[in-house]
């Protein structure tokens, strides 16, 4: 190569390499409202960030990723949990994860920063519109329990008896924790009491009613404030398996 082509090859590089950057850049600046939604920019939802930052949340927990690994990402948590988990989360934060003070001692902890109902709301609507923004599912989630009761019905049918029993009840439990049931229900003496208590629920109550809340909770009591999951066929009935194990 002589000196001249290599000359023109660099600036030729770096001139192509700048306008694919600017293309790419616009490209993304243009996108950036479809995938935020920022047509439903509420002033509800920018308050809610403006809460956000008073209360320096961000000091304990990440959003899409930035922020702190201390507390749990909540990019999501609208969806996870919804608006009547939220509320009254915000509201008792150690009251709703632990049930008691004592229960909680010597746990990781939110702290309870006493909110007016004004803020939650705005959070609310803050954290309703962050779970919609397309993120390309960034951050990535262990959906360990997901993935493997989705795959349920193939591997239990080609294990029998115990064996598959045992499968479904640990993919089961798997879920009952990715899903923290727990923040509303006390099991086996752990947990909050939002809800009833799901030790020994399937004694007490027809499988087919437990099977129905599960799939839709306001089928069995419109007011519920337990949040439908969208859980699939499959996966009512690995955590059914293990709710008899209770
Ligand atoms: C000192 C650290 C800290 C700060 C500051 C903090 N949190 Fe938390 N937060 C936690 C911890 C820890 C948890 C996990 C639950 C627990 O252990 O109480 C949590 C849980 C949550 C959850 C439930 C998450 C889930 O996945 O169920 C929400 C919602 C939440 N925090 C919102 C907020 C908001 C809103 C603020 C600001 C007003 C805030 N947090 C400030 C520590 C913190
Ligand atoms: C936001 C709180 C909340 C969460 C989270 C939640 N539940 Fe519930 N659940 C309730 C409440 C409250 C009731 C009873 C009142 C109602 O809503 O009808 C209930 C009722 C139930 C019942 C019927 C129990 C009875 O004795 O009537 C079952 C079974 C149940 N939940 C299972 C689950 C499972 C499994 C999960 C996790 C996948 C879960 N719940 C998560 C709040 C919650």
């Amino acid at each position: 190569m002589t000196k001249n082509s290599a000359r023109n090859l660099f600036f030729i590089g770096t001139f192509a390499c700048m306008v694919i950057f600017f293309a790419l850049s616009i490209h993304t600046m243009s996108t950036i409202p479809e995938f935020t939604h920022s047509e439903n920019l509420t002033d509800d939802v920018v308050a809610g960030k403006k809460v956000w930052e008073k209360y320096d949340c961000i000091g304990c927990h990440t959003l899409i990723g930035e922020g702190s690994y201390y507390a749990p990402e909540l990019k999501d948590v609208y969806s996870r949990k919804g608006p009547a988990f939220l509320r009254a989360f915000l509201k008792d934060p150690v009251k709703i994860w632990y049930g008691t003070a004592e229960a909680a001692a010597g746990w990781r902890k939110m702290p309870n920063f006493h909110l007016p109902e004004e803020e939650i709301d705005h959070l609310i609507a803050f954290f309703e519109w962050g779970d919609k923004i397309d993120t390309h599912n960034w951050p990535p989630r262990p959906q360990k329990g997901v993935a493997q009761a989705t795959g349920s019905a193939a591997t239990v049918g080609a294990i029998t008896g115990e064996a598959a029993m045992d499968l479904q009840v640990q993919q089961g439990e798997a879920l009952v924790q990715e899903k923290a049931c727990t923040a509303c229900h006390k099991i086996k003496g752990t947990g909050a009491p939002v809800g009833p208590d799901l030790t020994g629920v399937t004694k007490r109550l027809d499988v087919e009613i437990v099977r129905k809340r599960l799939r839709d909770p306001k089928s069995v009591n419109p007011d519920s404030i337990m949040p439908n999951f969208g859980f699939s066929d499959a996966e009512i009935e690995v955590i059914i398996a293990y709710l008899k194990t209770l």
